[in-house]
């Protein structure tokens, strides 16, 4: 009798629960009305007198094990219960993770500082708020210039000296105030012109700006390092620079790249020429270097400016310039095997 009830007391001590129902079934069997320890109570009496301290005992010790047990098991399942009230079914596989995409303006923006930062070129930034000067007065461009129009302004009403800025050029002149020849420096960023919004052009977009100045700058060191750009970045290198003005550059020209003509879209836009305008350019203006410091006697420099969203709708096909700042997940997912 006394075996039987160390094995009961072992395999009340061993006894795990997944349920309520388990631990319930469990005090059933041991402790309820009709239970075994009920059952060995009843059977005290029958045993012999020198026997009954040890037969109390042992009885008493399946008691309490049985006890604890319920106790501990009760405990342990409502904690889990609580737990997966706060979390659900915790062994529940995990959900997908949705995985963002770079935006199409970032991709191309880091291609181009890439292919720039590999032949020496760092990156410089410059505030969209600026003032006349860096915008346009430092730049070859005072007060009542014609050429102001060129550029449809947004300016602060109240203070007609601050203004959105119109192109990276103004960054131009913030670096070359700060640093010193030679000057290797290419300044992404977001411009502004009060144009009507349309699919090819708003009144937001981005531009690339890119200013070279050292001893015998030529304007062959910018044709170089233009082709050098257009073949990374387009693979095609066959450019040319059509003569153009701009106050800050003398000379200028218009970029244009040889897109070729193997394709309808080919056709479509370079309107039947095979070639595709990508920006403005040409040698940095004495003026624009005095104002900023440097010595034009002995210093002379190119400087560039190219359309990051042109370049972008170019190289992924996209038809509505707009498509670039309405952040419909959409569109925006489909680059998420682009860098
Ligand atoms: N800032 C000019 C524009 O926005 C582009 C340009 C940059 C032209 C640098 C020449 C040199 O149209």
């Amino acid at each position: 009798m006394i075996d039987k009830i160390k094995a009961l007391i072992d395999e009340a001590e061993a006894f795990k629960a997944q349920s309520k129902d388990e631990v319930e079934a469990f005090r059933i069997k041991y402790l309820g009305s009709k239970g075994l320890l009920r059952e060995f109570y009843g059977e005290l009496k029958n045993v012999a007198n020198d026997q009954k301290k040890e037969f109390g005992q042992i009885i008493n010790k399946l008691k309490t094990t049985a006890e604890d047990k319920v106790n501990t098991l009760k405990a342990e399942l409502e904690s889990t219960e609580e737990v997966k009230g706060i979390y659900g079914d915790l062994s529940r596989p995990g959900e997908p993770v949705q995985i963002g995409a770079r935006h199409p303006i970032s991709i191309v923006k880091n291609q181009i500082i890439d292919i720039f930062s590999r032949i020496g070129f760092n990156v410089s930034e410059g505030p969209e708020i600026e003032d006349d000067w860096h915008n346009f007065t430092a730049l070859n461009l005072p007060e009542y210039h014609p050429a102001r129009d060129m550029q449809d302004t947004f300016f602060i009403q109240t203070n007609p000296d601050i203004l959105l800025r119109t192109h990276t050029s103004s960054v131009q002149v913030r670096y070359m105030e700060n640093n010193q020849p030679p000057i290797r420096t290419i300044s992404p960023g977001r411009v502004y012109r009060n144009e009507a919004i349309s699919a090819r052009s708003h009144c937001f977009f981005h531009q690339l700006e890119g200013l070279y100045i050292d001893k015998d700058v030529s304007f062959a060191d910018l044709k170089q390092t233009l082709q050098h750009f257009t073949s990374e970045m387009f693979g095609k290198s066959e450019i040319r620079l059509r003569p153009s003005y701009f106050p800050f550059t003398e000379p200028s020209a218009e970029i244009d790249v040889y897109w070729g003509l193997e394709t309808e879209t080919d056709y479509k836009i370079t309107k039947g020429t095979g070639w595709l305008e990508i920006g403005g350019c040409g040698m940095v203006d004495p003026n624009v270097l005095t104002n900023c410091n440097i010595d034009p006697t002995e210093y002379s420099g190119f400087a560039f400016g190219v359309g990051i969203d042109r370049i972008a709708m170019l190289l992924h096909q996209i038809g509505d310039i707009r498509l670039l700042s309405e952040n419909d997940v959409r569109f925006l997912e489909q680059f998420k095997s682009a860098l």
